[in-house]
């Protein structure tokens, strides 16, 4: 016999999902809306109706658009109710977080959560607490906002081996690199402007130096290789260095500059393997398909063994986008409860090392203004010869006697890449180092 009713809403006879939620900004109070506007289809998807218990806010006098009786500043409070079954976290930041949601996890109440800080340095204390109760774990949110990846990674692809994902996850930085690449403009620039236009935040710290994705590629990391990766075990570079010389080199030669969270799993030669989580900014072909990733997009490109190359695309950030991912990990907790399952735990037995970002296999562009005459082109390759730095190709073009040299090399490790261009800025004939980047997307 169907749960349903025949007007397809509400199922009858079954009891509510009561959820308490945490913070009520941008995406809480479009979870908000969308739980009043869509109660009907949401409980008929979800096999019982999901309704709001409470709302901690730290002010609730600033809150006259949700019902008074539903508001709170006293979360921890809110998280104890007995008449609460799940636990929709929305606050971000470590603490006083961690210890409302280790409570209800410890209380075998379920959490879905978008806090990709907490995850990407305490999701083992988390899993471990849902795992002991019982209760669900879903945070679909906390990575590239309505784009469904994490949910692919923890079960579409689980029969698979994961080999790279690789992709675009902060829309604040991808709007500044377009935009600097579109206008030539310099970083400070195009940062104010951002700021002005409310693309970046008014302190862009977390988004520009690159803590947002790391802590994104540590959550991709763990996924994806079934291993526990923290934020600390990324490597992160930011776009501050990024300058109006490294887009026009990058344009030059058909390419363009985007910031990537790249998490990849290496074998070394004696077939054991290693991890890598990794930020920095990267110079990719115009003809990849992240470089059309503009403006204030995500996208996140995925390699596996079976299923091939895969590219998740949409918006990653906003209110209504987040609230979709925030909504579709609900109503998988209230089936679960309906139905009597759980949702996937965590995956970390293949326990694989963190490979230290010296020994990653990367390849770096190189661009620079030398003299132009004889000897010089061997003192500069025989630089990168000096650290096993295999060179792909090299393009010159004159101007009076200065010449600007333009190197891509082969795969080899960052830090001898690092060590290499070191050198290279010491050689007298090097009259500047004008561009310093790593390469992806094209055959090594
Ligand atoms: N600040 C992030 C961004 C959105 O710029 O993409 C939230 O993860």
């Amino acid at each position: 016999m169907s749960t349903v009713s025949p007007k397809g809403l509400s199922p009858a006879g079954r009891a509510p999902i009561r959820v308490a939620m945490l913070g009520c900004g941008t995406v809480g109070s479009e979870v908000a809306r969308l739980l009043t506007e869509q109660a009907g289809e949401l409980a008929a998807r979800a096999g019982a109706p999901v309704e709001l218990a409470g709302i901690a806010v730290r002010r609730p006098d600033k809150h006259p658009e949700l019902p008074a009786e539903l508001l709170t500043d006293d979360a921890a409070a809110l998280v104890a109710r007995d008449d609460v079954d799940v636990v929709v976290e929305l606050v971000g930041g470590i603490d006083p977080v961690r210890s409302w949601l280790l409570t209800a996890l410890n209380a075998g109440k379920s959490v879905v959560t978008a806090n990709k800080a907490l995850l990407a340095e305490h999701s083992a204390e988390l899993f471990e607490a849902a795992d002991a109760s019982g209760a669900d774990l879903y945070f679909e949110a906390a990575v590239a906002g309505a784009i469904p990846l994490l949910r692919p990674l923890r079960e579409s692809l689980a029969g698979d081996r994961i080999t790279r994902v690789m992709g675009i996850v902060n829309g604040t930085t991808n709007y500044i690199l377009s935009a600097m690449d579109a206008t030539g403009a310099g970083y400070a620039e195009t940062l104010d402007e951002a700021s002005r236009l409310g693309y970046a935040e008014a302190d862009p710290t977390a988004d520009v130096d690159g803590y947002d994705a790391a802590s994104k590629a540590a959550i991709l990391a763990s996924l994806a290789f079934h291993s526990r990766v923290t934020a600390k075990d990324v490597h992160r570079e930011g776009i501050a260095d990024v300058t109006a010389s490294d887009l026009a080199a990058a344009r030059t030669l058909g390419r363009t500059v985007k910031l990537l969270a790249i998490c990849e799993r290496v074998t070394a030669d004696d077939g054991t393997e290693s991890v890598s989580a990794r930020v920095h900014p990267v110079m990719i072909p115009r003809s990849h398909q992240l470089a059309g990733v503009g403006g204030a997009f995500n996208a996140v490109y995925v390699e596996a063994d079976a299923a091939g190359e895969l590219m998740f695309y949409g918006q990653g950030a906003g209110g209504a986008p987040t609230a979709s991912a925030v909504l579709g990990d609900l109503v998988a907790v209230a089936r679960n409860q309906v139905h009597g399952g759980r949702g996937p735990r965590e995956s970390a037995h293949a326990a694989l090392p963190v490979r230290p970002m010296g020994q990653t296999p990367t390849r770096y562009h190189v661009s620079l203004d030398v003299a132009d005459r004889a000897g010089v082109l061997a003192q500069v390759a025989q630089a990168f010869a000096a650290h096993g730095v295999s060179i792909a190709a090299v393009r010159q073009r004159d101007a009076n006697d200065t010449a600007s040299l333009v190197v891509v090399t082969h795969l080899a490790p960052d830090a001898a890449l690092q060590s290499t261009v070191d050198e290279i800025a010491k050689l007298d004939v090097v009259h500047e180092v004008v561009s310093v980047m790593r390469v992806e997307g094209e055959d090594a």
